[in-house]
């Protein structure tokens, strides 16, 4: 043998001291987003069947889950709505009198630290659940929906969300949106696009919760295929050209390939999506006791992070911030 021998980390990894400075990849309560579903009505406090754990609230009960995530030092929560009433615009969801609203005013004024995330979409909104309005055919059409984009944008942000998170994925989302935000003056209100977001079986429970499944076709028009990778770096791509602060790959389990490809083509602030199905399929297996729920959901969370992702959007954020602190 000539030479230097090669590096055997072998040696770097007989104590936990050891193993801890050549850790590569860390999870931190900061990387953590928390999803609240928020309903009309007083008093509600609802488990939701299909995310166990997880609850609807209403807007004078949500507290009791904020609390209990800034207590634990997440950073940020992320808001979906029920509205009181739909229609085929969707035009609920730029009513400042809505649960998201009111629930972004009620959090801000209790924490004006707290980053306020509000879901920026109109199948929940609309009577006949997709993401935006239907032409004469039933399919979404573009650009009327962009109007109505702006609307929800500037209502959301005068509500006092920090960062709004358009998940309907019209071509022309971000620019629309930046465009209405800053002629309104909410210059520092930041956009937090789904740029990857896949036409994905992973939604199903959400679409429960949510009541926001479409009541005819898919959402395969605006949503993308999951067969593509080239693709998703070209929304992205778009995406960042129109002015987002944010970019985000949903689902996050079955894509970590696109995550670390957005990571390395673009560099930027990088948000993965835990999805609801990716959530079920975890908490079943863990409630029949063939899994480890704890040490499962923590490889799960650190594959996020070792594939490129800043932030994780998860039902899991409460337990794996508690977890987090039980480690210390
Ligand atoms: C709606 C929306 C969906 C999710 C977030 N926003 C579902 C969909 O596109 O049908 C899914 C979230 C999850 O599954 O946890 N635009
Ligand atoms: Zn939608």
């Amino acid at each position: 043998m000539t030479g230097f021998p090669i590096y055997r980390p072998r040696r770097l990894r007989a104590t936990e001291n050891l193993r801890s400075m050549i850790r590569e990849t860390s999870l931190s309560v900061k990387d953590l987003i928390f999803p609240l579903f928020v309903v009309p009505g007083k008093n509600i406090k609802t488990e939701i069947e299909t995310l166990k754990g997880n609850y609807q609230w209403s807007v004078d009960r949500v507290m009791e889950a904020v609390d209990e995530a800034a207590a634990l030092g997440i950073p940020a929560v992320l808001l979906f709505g029920i509205p009181s009433y739909k229609d085929a615009a969707g035009s609920s969801a730029w009513d400042d009198n809505e649960p998201v609203q009111m629930a972004s005013k009620a959090i801000k004024a209790k924490y004006p630290e707290l980053v306020v995330i509000t879901d920026a979409c109109f199948c929940e909104y609309t009577t006949h659940g997709h993401c935006g309005v239907l032409d004469a055919k039933g399919d979404v059409d573009n650009d009327p929906t962009l109007e109505n984009l702006k609307k929800l944008a500037v209502s959301q942000a005068r509500c006092g969300a920090d960062i709004i998170a358009p998940s309907n994925m019209m071509d022309g989302y971000v620019a629309a949106m930046r465009q209405a935000l800053d002629e309104a003056g909410y210059t520092n209100v930041s956009i937090m696009a789904y740029s990857a977001k896949f036409a994905s079986a992973y939604y199903g429970p959400f679409r429960a919760a949510a009541d926001s499944a479409p009541d005819h076709g898919d959402r395969k028009g605006y949503q993308m295929d999951p067969c593509n990778s080239d693709e998703a770096l070209r929304e992205v791509a778009l995406d960042i050209e129109e002015g987002a602060d944010i970019v985000m790959v949903k689902p996050a389990m079955a894509y970590q390939d696109v995550t670390r490809r957005v990571h390395d083509t673009f560099n930027r602030p990088l948000c993965v999506y835990n999805v609801s199905g990716e959530y079920a399929m975890i908490k079943a297996a863990a409630e029949k006791g063939w899994i480890d729920e704890e040490r499962i959901v923590m490889e799960t969370m650190l594959g996020f992070k070792r594939a490129g992702a800043k932030m994780i959007i998860t039902y899991f954020a409460l337990e794996v911030a508690k977890w987090l602190k039980e480690e210390k």
